[in-house]
């Protein structure tokens, strides 16, 4: 089969690359980087660091408003598949890239893949949960990494097509955690107790009050290390939060994938609002503290490992002092193996 796999964000390279290798000993993949996510440690480092391929088509759409990000995709997506005629689209989580890469296969009627599908927050004010609904919903293969995905499927009428798979972020995991564990980066930062935070969710970084409270709530913990996505470093400075951060705040520019696993398996706890963070706080087994008032990984909440708190300076800080999961983990998210169990679903489509 001629598949052709769409990825534009930071966690897209990461989740593709336990899966593009699968899929290459079966069949031909084409890959296509829209270019949502450009600068070398948002981009090209993820490629060189999880040896992925090079795209064969690198849509340098880069940033904008929602709708003129997305068309700009949509059109150029488009011409790709015009031009290669793919048998099958594959799209990765819940991004402006995502969603572009699903609406235009589909309008064009190539079948839509979707990895990590049935995710739902249940709150549309996300843009991330518009773009997993609708992608969802024009996919034709679609492939879970739990069993709570499934669920959230089934209760929008969709069945046809359905697999668990597991997650691909585990194998990603699971697959680098040894040669993370040898990364110098904790010596090279000096770093020995720490908490390790990340913030990007447009909801607490464009909201000046909300990254305000979060920023302080960091700051008075006087242990924060924080690689800081280009979208913070940007609000933070419009809203003239920028000094007073760092001079409180470890800020360093965001990290590779090696050197963001060993930050996180070293920290006492984690405190952030990215959703792979979440899970891998709770493979490695690592307290996590979330800023957001919902999550799509309810099942790191309900073990115990995950506390949400939203963007409340009491909040935050209260539960950095005190919270200490105490129950057992599971392997809820699967055990390493999702991206072998999603080249099979594919290949038997293709038969
Ligand atoms: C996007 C995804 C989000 C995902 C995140 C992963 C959407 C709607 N959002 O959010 O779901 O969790 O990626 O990291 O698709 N910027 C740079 N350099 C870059 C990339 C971005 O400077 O290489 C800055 C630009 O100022 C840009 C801003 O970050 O306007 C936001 O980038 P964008 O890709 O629109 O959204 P993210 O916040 O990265
Ligand atoms: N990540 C990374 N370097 C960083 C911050 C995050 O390698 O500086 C990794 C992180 O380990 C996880 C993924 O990026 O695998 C999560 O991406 P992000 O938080 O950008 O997006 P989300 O998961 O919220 O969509």
């Amino acid at each position: 089969m001629k598949i052709l796999t769409v990825v534009g964000a930071r966690p897209q390279f990461i989740k593709c690359a336990p899966v593009s290798r699968e899929l290459r000993k079966e069949h031909e993949e084409i890959l296509v980087h829209t270019g949502q996510h450009y600068d070398r440690e948002m981009s090209d480092l993820f490629f060189e660091e999880l040896k992925i391929p090079r795209p064969d088509h690198n849509l340098g759409i880069g940033s904008g408003t929602h709708g003129r990000q997305t068309g700009a995709m949509l059109a150029g997506i488009e011409e790709v598949i015009l031009a290669e005629e793919p048998d099958l689209l594959l799209v990765y989580g819940d991004t402006n890239s995502t969603l572009a890469g699903a609406l235009a296969a589909a309008k064009l009627h190539v079948p839509v893949a979707h990895v990590e599908a049935g995710l739902r927050s249940f709150d549309r004010r996300m843009p991330e949960e518009i773009n997993r609904v609708l992608t969802d919903h024009i996919s034709d293969l679609l492939l879970c990494p739990t069993e709570t995905a499934v669920e959230n499927l089934r209760r929008e009428g969709i069945t046809a097509g359905v697999h668990l798979t597991g997650d691909v972020m585990v194998d990603a995991l699971l697959e680098h955690a040894e040669v993370a564990r040898a990364s110098p980066v904790l010596a090279d930062l000096g770093l020995d107790h720490y908490r390790l935070a990340t913030v990007h969710r447009a909801e607490n970084t464009d909201d000046p009050a909300r990254l305000a409270a979060i920023m302080r709530a960091l700051g008075d913990l006087g242990d924060v290390v924080l690689p800081c996505h280009p979208r913070t470093e940007k609000m933070l400075k419009n809203a003239g939060l920028y000094e007073e951060a760092k001079r409180r705040i470890r800020l360093i520019p965001p990290v590779g994938y090696l050197e963001m696993l060993a930050l996180e398996a070293g920290a006492k706890q984690i405190l952030t609002d990215s959703g792979g963070v979440q899970k891998e706080a709770y493979v490695l087994g690592v307290p996590c503290i979330t800023m957001r008032e919902t999550t799509e990984w309810v099942e790191t909440v309900e073990d115990g490992w995950n506390v949400l708190v939203g963007s409340d300076y009491d909040a935050i800080v209260g539960a950095a002092r005190t919270f200490a999961p105490e129950r057992e983990r599971s392997d809820v998210f699967g055990k390493g193996e999702a991206a072998r169990a999603i080249a099979a679903v594919i290949g038997q489509m293709g038969e």
